[in-house]
């Protein structure tokens, strides 16, 4: 349990209601984050006897084979290139949590869990579009590796990365089409426009400090977020769910993706780099200011100009490195994942009880506890 003073738990609970204020779908329950129950997972009965893993095994055993297939191409390389990190090493966790969602949906709709043809071409097709934008993403922060192996731009060059980027992006919206569905097309398309837009927010930095906050959150969830909460919104639409519902499937996507960010921020710290395979402290060296460092420049504002210059001075990633583990930025961090984490429960709180339900909730435990 995090323990904070109560003007510490009053900033974190202002810069949720403001990071709530940018979401880009309206909300299901109007009530202010300070009034709602929030449905921890350790109040859940159940949740620990699911694996999350093993409930979607039978949905995704060939999920990387059948990626493959999708990409045959009568150019050889080109086709290599593309299908170099469908080797099945990933973790696929966006695939499991759109399965999770459809199931959970199908089973409180019609009382029969199993996934759709077109719900499992919607959780290939996430794992599509998110590799198609680490291919490009290693390209613009020069990275060497991924996924522990060389990544693309090291092994075929810039170029050749960002057409077989492309070539995955083309596929899945070939696989989309097919789908014949005008909303789920409308809402995954929304998703290529919020990277695009997320990775350029995160390429500048907002000269007034008091947006500073806000314009990261709002970074996070175009950049992160949107990929889990439309996909999950797409499964929704396909389970033949409510509004209500396909709501509240985008936001607990919606939330777990930021949850998720503040976590890969807060490890990016406290990791080694053989634990997430990257630097530590890699965020600092690309001259990004996630949360653990804007929660370290109320303590210390001296960091501000740091983040201006994007750390480019020498010693100024040193410098920001220890101004954060002397402030409670980390802590911070930490108690605003926890607070997304609760809010995505809640918006699930309404589903049939179930054990893809109980699922949904270990993975949100899941993204808190991660060590990588
Ligand atoms: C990882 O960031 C990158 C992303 C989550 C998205 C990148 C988006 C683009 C490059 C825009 C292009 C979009 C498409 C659809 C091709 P990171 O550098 O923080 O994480 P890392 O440490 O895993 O590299
Ligand atoms: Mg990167």
């Amino acid at each position: 349990m995090i323990r904070l003073s109560v003007t510490s738990e009053v900033k974190a609970k202002c810069l949720i209601r403001n990071s709530r204020l940018l979401s880009t779908s309206s909300c299901l329950h109007q009530s202010p984050i300070t009034n709602i129950h929030p449905v921890s997972p350790h109040q859940s009965p159940t949740h620990k006897d699911v694996n999350p893993f093993k409930l979607v095994e039978n949905d995704l055993n060939n999920l990387y084979q059948d990626i493959r297939k999708e990409l045959w191409t009568e150019r050889p390389e080109l086709e290599e290139i593309a299908s170099y990190y469908f080797d099945g090493q990933g973790k696929a966790f966006r695939p499991m949590i759109v399965v999770l969602i459809a199931r959970a949906l199908n089973f409180d709709v019609r009382r029969v869990p199993d996934l759709q043809d077109s719900q499992k071409t919607v959780a290939m097709v996430t794992e599509m579009i998110h590799t198609a934008s680490l291919v490009h993403d290693d390209v613009i922060d020069t990275a060497d590796t991924r996924r522990g192996k060389p990544s693309v731009n090291v092994l075929w060059g810039q170029k050749k990365a960002i057409l077989a980027g492309d070539y995955i992006l083309s596929r899945a919206s070939q696989m989309l089409a097919r789908l014949r569905n005008d909303e789920v097309i409308f809402v995954l398309s929304q998703v290529l426009l919020d990277l695009v837009q997320g990775e350029f927010m995160q390429m500048g930095s907002k000269e007034d400090e008091s947006e500073r906050f806000s314009h990261y959150i709002h970074k996070s969830f175009k950049k992160t977020a949107s990929l889990i909460a439309y996909t999950c919104k797409a499964v929704s639409l396909l389970s033949g769910a409510n509004k209500n519902y396909q709501e509240a499937a985008f936001q607990y996507g919606r939330n777990l993706g930021i949850a998720f960010q503040l976590v890969d921020d807060l490890l990016d710290f406290v990791s080694s780099q053989a634990e997430l395979g990257k630097p530590a402290a890699a965020d600092l060296k690309l001259g990004l200011a996630t949360a653990p460092v804007l929660f370290a420049s109320e303590k210390f504002p001296e960091l501000n100009v740091m983040i201006m210059r994007r750390f480019c001075e020498p010693g100024d990633v040193e410098r920001a490195y220890d101004a954060v583990m002397k402030s409670d930025g980390l802590d911070h961090t930490r108690l605003l994942a926890r607070k997304h984490a609760d809010e995505a429960l809640r918006y699930i709180s309404p589903f049939a009880d179930s054990p893809e339900k109980q699922a949904l909730i270990m993975l949100a435990e899941m993204t808190l506890n991660r060590k990588k």
